[in-house]
Parts: C-alpha cells; structure tokens; sequence
C-alpha cells in the first residue's frame, strides 16, 4: 500500500497506443514521467511532441525487456510503475516465442528490478486483459456477468500448441503473465502491491508515434478497417469495449487509490459494442465513409451483449467514467482519415 503519493512513475510500453496515453495522463496531472522504449526514434517523438513537459518526460530505451536485470539500472528516483508493454499483434510464426514467453519474462523482468533492495516503488499497476478472464470456448447465459473473479481456462499446453492460432495464443499470454505477476509478488512478498487491469477491446485517438495507418496497433486498426472498407466485417469476438483515454485514467486511479492494491479490476465500458454498430456510425457521420464501408451487413440500432462485463466496480471504486462508443469511434476514424489523405 502506497504510504505517499508517487512523484516519478516508470511506464513500459510507453511509445505503444495505451502506454502513451497513460503517459499523458501522468503527465497532465504533474506527475514525472520515465518512458521505457524499444526505440530511441519513437521516444524522441514523443518528447518532442510535448515540449510544454520537457522538464518532466524522459526516456529509456530497453530493447529485449525479457533479461532480467534490464531494467535495474532504470529505476533510479522512480516510485511506481505501471507495466503496459507487451507483445499485442496476430501475425505471428512462432506464438510461443514471440508472445507467450516474452510476456511473461518481461513482467518477471520489470518484478524484479521494482522488488530489489533500494527499489523505492511502492505500487506496481499492469495491463493485463480480458482475454485472462473470459472464456473463450464457453457461451454462459445472457444473464452473465464476467467480473475480476473469473479466469480463462486456457491450459499453457493449449496455448503453446502449435495448432491453436494465434488468438488463443495471445489469450495464453496474457493469462499467464498477469499469472506471474500475482504469483511473484505472493513469493516475494515483494514491498510494493500490485494492481492488474483487465480491458476487452480498447479503441480510440492515437497519441504515440504512427508513421503510416499501416503501422496502426492491432485494435485500432480492426475498427479503423470498417472505415477502410473490410468485407466482410470482423467477427467481435467480446463484446466489450474501452476507449483508451478512460483506459489511461483507470490506469493513474489505479496507482492512486490506496484500496485499490492487490485487487484485479476488468476495466470496461457498460455499453456493448459491434462491428457491425460501427460500420453505422461511420456511415452516417462521415460522407466519404458511404463509399467505402460494405453494405454487406445487417444494420442494428444498437449491439446487445451476448453476456455482461463489469466495468462497473472500477467506475465506483475507481471513479472513473466511460465515454460513449460513438465519441471513441468517430475521434479515431477522423484521425486517421487525417492521415491517409
Ligand atoms: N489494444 C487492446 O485492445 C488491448 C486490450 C487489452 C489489453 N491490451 C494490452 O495493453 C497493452 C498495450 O497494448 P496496445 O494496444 O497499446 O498495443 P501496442 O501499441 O502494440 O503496444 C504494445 C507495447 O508493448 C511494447 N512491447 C511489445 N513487445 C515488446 C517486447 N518484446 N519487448 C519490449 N516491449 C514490447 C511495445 O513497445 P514499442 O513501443 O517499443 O514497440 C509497445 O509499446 C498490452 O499489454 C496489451 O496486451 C490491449
């Protein structure tokens, strides 16, 4: 339990979709910020696209983030971390190597550096996912409410399966590195407390570095394809969704709300979303969009949820709100129009 508030936070992924809206959030409430980076080029970016913070961003560039000891020497001053990075991204070769184990060791990476002697972290927020809650291969009854009690069943040997794709994959990833971080605080009994956040689909405006829509991360660019056209639509998979600014802000209450450590939290909006839904706010608000989104679907008025989420207990005990899909769908897709034009 935090004993006074952070005043400079480690955030991995920094340069990633949600890592560097967590960034700004930090930022805007005059928190120091320590970006941790795969690449100099994108961290320079972004502190150049903030100059009014100059003082108060810096960044570190850790290229394989799966040693141990890496980031040890990063830690210096630095009261808290929230860990986003991980490996997010379907086309893959080998699924155990590129997102199952580097998942895992990296969160037994940056565990280690904030639980050695001197570490003056005292809380440690992760990003975890939804994808470690549901249950994939189970249809539960619409009356069903998914909270931060259940766990996908998903055995490792399933996920490591070369046979399973790379969905179930990344499922496994995020399972069984959420996993490793309450079982390594457990066994540590590590000084600081953990916080793990569990959203489905997280869309919305981009603020780090994406030099082509092509490079767009892997959510974004599912809804940003209705827009471009996709026939036919993506399957929604989970219904749930959250806009990545109110991802962010749950992430900081995270940090910041006393009670809040040691808990797992699904951090989701109450309103289900569709593909389908989006492909009818893209058409009625964009006129260019009438030529590129298919037709080839039903319409519906509004998605209804196959079964519930709780976003809820973050809302009240996190206090935060959730935007509006709507808002979240036509702020990303006038954006990246912006760039393809
Ligand atoms: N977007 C969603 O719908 C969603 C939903 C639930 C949970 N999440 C989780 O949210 C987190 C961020 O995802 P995102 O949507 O922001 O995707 P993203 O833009 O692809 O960000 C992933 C971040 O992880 C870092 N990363 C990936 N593999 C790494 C490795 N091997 N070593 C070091 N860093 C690595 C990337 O670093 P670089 O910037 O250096 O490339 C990037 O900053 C992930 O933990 C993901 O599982 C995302």
């Amino acid at each position: 339990m935090p004993s006074q508030k952070p005043s400079y936070v480690l955030v991995t992924g920094a340069t990633g979709f949600i890592g560097a809206h967590v960034v700004d959030n930090l930022l805007a409430r005059g928190f120091s910020v320590r970006g941790s980076t795969r690449s100099k080029q994108k961290g320079d970016q972004m502190k150049a696209a903030r100059p009014q913070y100059a003082s108060k961003l810096d960044f570190v560039v850790v290229e394989d983030f799966t040693q141990i000891g890496v980031f040890d020497s990063v830690m210096d001053g630095i009261d808290a971390v929230i860990h986003v990075a991980s490996p997010f991204f379907y086309d893959t070769t080998n699924n155990e190597q590129e997102l199952i184990l580097p998942a895992i060791n990296g969160v037994r990476s940056i565990l280690s550096a904030s639980a050695k002697s001197g570490s003056k972290v005292q809380r440690l927020v992760m990003t975890s996912s939804f994808a470690s809650v549901v249950s994939p291969s189970s249809t539960p009854a619409p009356e069903f409410t998914y909270t931060a009690a259940n766990w996908n069943p998903l055995t490792y040997e399933e996920a490591i399966d070369p046979k399973s794709d790379s969905v179930t994959a990344y499922r496994g990833s995020k399972k069984f590195a959420e996993l490793a971080a309450w079982e390594f605080v457990k066994e540590e009994k590590t000084k600081f407390d953990l916080v793990t956040l569990c959203p489905p689909m997280v869309f919305g405006p981009v603020v780090h570095p994406v030099p082509t829509v092509q490079q767009l991360n892997e959510s974004n660019m599912m809804l940003w394809g209705v827009a471009a056209g996709v026939d036919p639509l993506p399957v929604t998979r989970v219904p749930g969704w959250i806009d990545a600014r109110d991802l962010a802000e749950v992430h900081v209450q995270a940090l910041l709300t006393p009670e809040a450590g040691g808990k797992r939290f699904v951090a989701a909006s109450p309103e289900p979303f569709s593909y389908e839904y989006a492909a009818d706010i893209i058409r009625d608000e964009f006129d260019w969009a009438k030529e590129t989104v298919t037709t080839n679907y039903k319409m519906s008025e509004k998605p209804s949820a196959s079964y519930g989420i709780d976003g809820e207990t973050v809302a009240r005990e996190l206090g935060v709100k959730y935007r509006p899909f709507k808002e979240t769908v036509i702020d990303l897709v006038r954006q990246i129009r912006g760039l393809t034009i």
